[in-house]
């Protein structure tokens, strides 16, 4: 087996862009709430420099082994963390931190967890059909698809993988360990394919592909995750503090998308409410009202950064004279 720092780099998606949009200068203090290997987190330290300071979180214990290994020579302005960036406020709570300068999230995976066979996320690679990020969880991909009714499979490869043959295949999973578990990717991925009727499987991409995805998305119960950070995460930024956050799929996006618009209405009063109650001021500021898309030259050089779509809010200033009373 290669060792986790033997394997492929990541290559960092929207590099230049997240720095400029975080406004990453000296001095100030950030979160990465998906450190992985360690790219933007190197970008934002340095950026920082000589007295910025980062703290990154992941949940997966393989990441932040490559991550203290290749952020070694910022030792003293790094802090590593493995949790959950959905509990991001007991992290700062610990460390006695009330609020930062900026968030990155970079959702789903790093390259070297899609590159590692036994960690079971990848069709083309044949390995136990795992799919856990946080490996301290109990719940694999070949216990959903071992346990789980037809009629919820079939609902989790829709809900999270849009896939129109989402019936289908729950029908094939359910014969198919019938007659024996499903226990690796590479019987996963032939269920699948069988499931598909020939002239239908698409040509473009791997047939397993959305299944894959929905159940890396059920296992690890990602979309959750999110919103449970979104819920929070303003009360986690200094005002005038800015959240950045890449998402990969339309699913993601569109939490982000909802949330950011939501946060930079001026009234988010029910609609039914004869009067305003919320004094009409916007929580947050859209940065940028498109999301950020990889150039024709990135996705080339990297093109698993095609899908990479980067969303942008800053918190809203403190007026004027709330500023002044909080100085005093
Ligand atoms: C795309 S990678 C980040 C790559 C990183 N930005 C870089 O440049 O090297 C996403 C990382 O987020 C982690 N992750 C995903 N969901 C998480 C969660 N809810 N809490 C903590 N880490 C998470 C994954 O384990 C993975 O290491």
């Amino acid at each position: 087996m290669v060792s986790v720092l033997q394997q492929q780099e990541h290559k960092p998606v929207l590099l230049h862009e997240v720095i400029r949009y975080l406004r990453c200068t000296p001095g100030k203090l950030f979160v990465d709430g998906t450190v992985g290997g360690g790219g933007h987190a190197r970008a934002i330290l340095e950026k920082t420099a000589p007295d910025g300071r980062l703290i990154g979180i992941d949940w997966d214990e393989e990441a932040l082994v490559k991550a203290r290994f290749n952020l070694q020579s910022y030792e003293e302005r790094l802090v590593l963390v493995r949790e959950n960036f959905a509990l991001i406020g007991s992290v700062l709570a610990r460390l006695h931190i009330l609020a930062v300068d900026g968030i990155l999230l970079d959702l789903g995976l790093s390259s070297f967890q899609v590159d590692e066979a036994e960690r079971g996320f990848s069709f083309n690679l044949a390995g136990p059909l795992d799919m856990r990020m946080d490996t301290r969880e109990k719940s694999t991909a070949a216990h959903l698809v071992n346990t789980l009714s037809e009629d919820r499979l079939a609902e989790i490869i829709w809900n999270f993988g849009e896939e129109r043959w989402h019936r289908r295949i729950a029908r094939n999973i359910v014969r198919a360990r019938a007659e024996e578990p499903i226990e690796t990717t590479d019987r996963l991925a032939e269920v699948v394919y069988r499931a598909i009727p020939a002239g239908k499987r698409p040509r473009q991409r791997h047939p397993a592909t959305r299944t894959f995805q929905a159940l890396r998305l059920a296992v690890n119960r990602e979309l959750d995750h999110l919103q449970t950070f979104l819920q929070g995460a303003l009360d986690w930024l200094k005002p005038g503090g800015r959240l950045a956050i890449i998402s990969f799929h339309s699913l993601e996006d569109r939490s982000v998308k909802q949330t950011f618009a939501n946060w930079a209405r001026s009234c988010r009063c029910p609609a039914r409410s004869p009067i305003c109650q919320c004094e009409g001021k916007p929580l947050a500021r859209l940065v940028n009202k498109k999301p950020v898309v990889p150039s024709e030259s990135e996705i080339k050089a990297n093109p698993r950064a095609r899908s990479g779509r980067l969303r942008v809010v800053e918190k809203q200033k403190l007026h004027e004279q709330e500023e002044k009373k909080e100085v005093n």
